[in-house]
């Protein structure tokens, strides 16, 4: 597992810590941030990334901007909550992680005097991250009978430690299998044009001792067509109402290839990555990203470079939360 959380607090609890994703596999370094420009930045540019990483990171990020530039005062920082609020939640628009946390927090606000303001954010903040690990360990258990001895399973991007404050979503029931001591491997789509599963997914599995094999994104249904695959689990950054899912793009080829070779195609993701204000995947605002990520184009040459793709529900096997696995079909009841 991760020595260095992917997002969390300094030890002075006074920035939001994370583990800078652009730099991994080769380099690990730890930033702390304390200013909203930053912690903007770090979001938008995937230093800290994945649905609940970003929700944890953004409710952390703004207790700890609005306490610095505040300096303390809790009128003045509640002067400033909507604006970076407002910032936060449009930073990365397809995870409902980022808005599901950041709403809370306002929520929370506006619960409490101005005295008490300060603190109750950073209590706030603290309790969504500890329920984030929690979450990532109840889909590792409720996901264990999916995963036998000798398992073999296809992933795609980066649904592991690194996307969480905990264990992972898609990942979880691979890190309990292991820890249970059963034989897995992981074959990971290696996620153009980012390539978080080639640089994250198989360098957090490797490090935990778990089997993780790379492989291009265009050779997924060719490894799906020989049955070389028991099943597929996937993360989710925004589950609709009626059960489709956005995920990184690419993840919709998966879901066909899988259903396509009869091979089960399960979604993993904690109940707050359930969006029951969303009817279908047509109303998810999909992130378009630049060009530059697609690497050298000729001049001219324009690029269509969208970062989350839909998988309908009728591809999904079920669904993997952490009240435990879904299938369809259901009518979503939140709480
Ligand atoms: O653009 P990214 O790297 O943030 O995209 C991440 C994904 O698509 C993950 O699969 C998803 O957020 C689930 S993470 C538990």
């Amino acid at each position: 597992m991760l020595t260095i959380p992917a997002v969390g607090w300094s030890p002075d609890t006074r920035a939001l810590r994370i583990l800078d994703q652009r730099l991994l596999p080769t380099q690990e370094v730890v930033r702390d941030l304390q200013r909203l420009p930053e912690i903007l930045d770090a979001i938008r540019t995937l230093a800290v990334r994945g649905a609940p990483a970003i929700g944890v990171a953004a409710a952390i990020g703004l207790a700890v901007a609005l306490e610095q530039e505040s300096d303390g005062a809790g009128d003045i920082a509640r002067r400033l909550l909507p604006d970076y609020a407002a910032h936060l939640i449009a930073a990365r628009p397809t995870a409902v992680n980022l808005a599901w946390a950041v709403e809370r927090m306002v929520r929370c606000a506006a619960l409490v005097t101005d005295d008490a303001l300060l603190d109750r954010l950073r209590v706030e903040a603290e309790v969504i991250r500890q329920e984030d690990v929690a979450m990532c360990s109840a889909i590792g258990r409720h996901g264990l009978s999916l995963i036998p001895d000798g398992a073999r399973v296809l992933t795609h991007c980066n649904a592991g430690a690194l996307a969480t404050a905990g264990i992972g979503t898609a990942l979880a029931p691979v890190y309990t299998a292991h820890a249970a001591g059963r034989l897995v491997t992981v074959y990971a789509d290696e996620t153009r044009p980012l390539r978080q599963g080639a640089r994250l997914t198989a360098w957090e599995l490797s490090r935990a001792g778990i089997n993780v094999t790379v492989l291009p994104d265009g050779a997924a249904a060719s490894l799906l067509a020989l049955q070389q695959i028991d099943l597929v689990i996937v993360g989710a950054d925004r589950i609709t109402a009626n059960g489709d899912v956005a995920n990184k793009v690419g993840t919709y080829g998966v879901a066909l290839a899988a259903k396509a070779h009869g091979i089960p195609f399960y979604v993993a993701a904690p109940w707050s990555t359930i969006d029951p204000a969303t009817p279908t995947g047509r109303d998810i605002i999909i992130e378009y990203r630049d060009r530059d990520e697609l690497g050298e184009l000729p001049p001219g040459v324009s690029a269509w470079n969208p970062a989350f793709d839909v998988t309908p529900r009728h591809l999904v096997t079920a669904y993997l939360t952490d009240r435990g696995l879904v299938s369809p079909p259901f009518t979503l009841s939140v709480s």
